[in-house]
């Protein structure tokens, strides 16, 4: 199914389990974390940036209560809507509970604060951002994220979102909420790059039926928010080569290769260029020989690793031996 009639790039789309169509990619709106806490964005810029996008072709676009961009994003996609030229069903909005409101009661409250700022009456996905709750002091909350989850079953029944998921789950947790959920999540969004290929969860999740999100797609290939990571970097050999054969890019390489797997993409970017550049991979394809050489970079390295919360009771990933400090305690 393709998801739009225009002269842009026309994406295709994913079958989610409850019958709804997720587009194949979406552009991220996390704009980074500076001296004073998440980056804003200042005089409309990214609002700017996702009218570029729509005219470019994206329709999905990843946000969430701690992003600061459900204000502009919202504003850009009514602004598309006011014009006449699209309907709010042409797009899909993916925003996050975050976890400071892990209470059952807490997230119909949370979506309806999320849906006043992108000033839309429902989103197409909402998600657990992490499965760990917070105190507002930025203390743990004990509570459990399957109370959690039955808050999201709630907003989902009372129609506030058309899809409910997990970010941020491990193996083990999402087995949990498929076994004690009533609602079965529609999709997981976890980090995803050819340092981090995800094998084992990406092909569970997928045998589950959930559409897997991968996000920081570009890992170490590029400066993330204006930092460099340890690994291979965008002018690998590697991937450079594959991405001659095809006249492509390496970053359009890399995001192909998680459409091969089926997963689909995150890009962040706030250039008109690149926003074209990470959207044309539609037209080509890799070889199984190619993802399979892609994939053996895998090194099960994260970039978002927060440390700081690893004695929570369900913090996901493995504990380091010098955890940082909360950034948000410090902002
Ligand atoms: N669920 C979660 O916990 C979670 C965590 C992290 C991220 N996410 C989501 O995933 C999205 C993407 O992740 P991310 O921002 O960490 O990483 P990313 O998309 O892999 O990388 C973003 C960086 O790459 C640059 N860039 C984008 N396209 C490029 C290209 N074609 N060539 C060279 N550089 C390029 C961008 O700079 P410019 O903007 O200057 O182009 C930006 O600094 C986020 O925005 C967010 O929506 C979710």
């Amino acid at each position: 199914m393709i998801f739009q009639m225009c002269s842009c790039v026309k994406v295709p789309t994913i079958l989610l389990n409850n019958g709804r169509h997720m587009p194949a990619i979406a552009l991220g709106t996390y704009l980074g974390f500076g001296e004073s806490g998440v980056v804003m964005s200042k005089d409309n810029e990214f609002r700017d940036v996702v009218l570029n996008a729509v005219d470019i072709g994206y329709r999905h676009f990843d946000t969430a209560s701690i992003y600061s961009t459900e204000r502009e994003l919202g504003e850009a996609v009514r602004m598309k809507i006011a014009d006449g030229q699209y309907k709010r069903e042409d797009f899909f909005i993916t925003t996050k509970l975050w976890n400071t409101h892990h209470k059952r009661e807490q997230v119909a409250s949370a979506l309806r604060e999320s849906l006043d700022r992108l000033a839309l009456n429902y989103v197409d996905l909402y998600l657990m951002h992490w499965p760990m709750g917070l105190n507002v002091d930025h203390t743990y909350s004990e509570v459990d994220f399957m109370e959690t989850w039955r808050g999201l079953e709630d907003v989902y029944k009372l129609g506030l979102t058309k899809a409910i998921g997990v970010s941020n789950f491990n193996l083990k947790q999402l087995k949990r909420v498929l076994e004690e959920g009533t609602v079965k999540p529609a999709a997981i969004q976890i980090e995803i790059h050819p340092l981090n290929v995800q094998k084992e969860l990406v092909e569970y999740a997928q045998a589950q039926s959930l559409v897997v999100m991968g996000y920081s797609p570009f890992g170490s290939l590029v400066a993330r928010h204006g930092q460099w990571s340890a690994g291979p970097r965008v002018n690998d050999t590697t991937l450079a080569s594959i991405a001659e054969k095809y006249g492509k890019t390496v970053p359009q390489v890399v995001l192909r290769w998680e459409v091969e797997r089926n997963i689909v993409p995150l890009p962040k970017t706030v250039k008109r260029k690149r926003l074209e550049e990470n959207i044309n991979i539609f037209d080509f394809k890799l070889e199984k020989e190619e993802v399979d050489k892609i994939s053996d970079f895998d090194s099960g390295t994260r970039y978002t690793l927060p440390s700081f919360w690893q004695n929570h009771p369900y913090y996901p990933f493995e504990k380091v031996d010098n955890p940082i400090p909360d950034p948000f305690l410090s902002a």
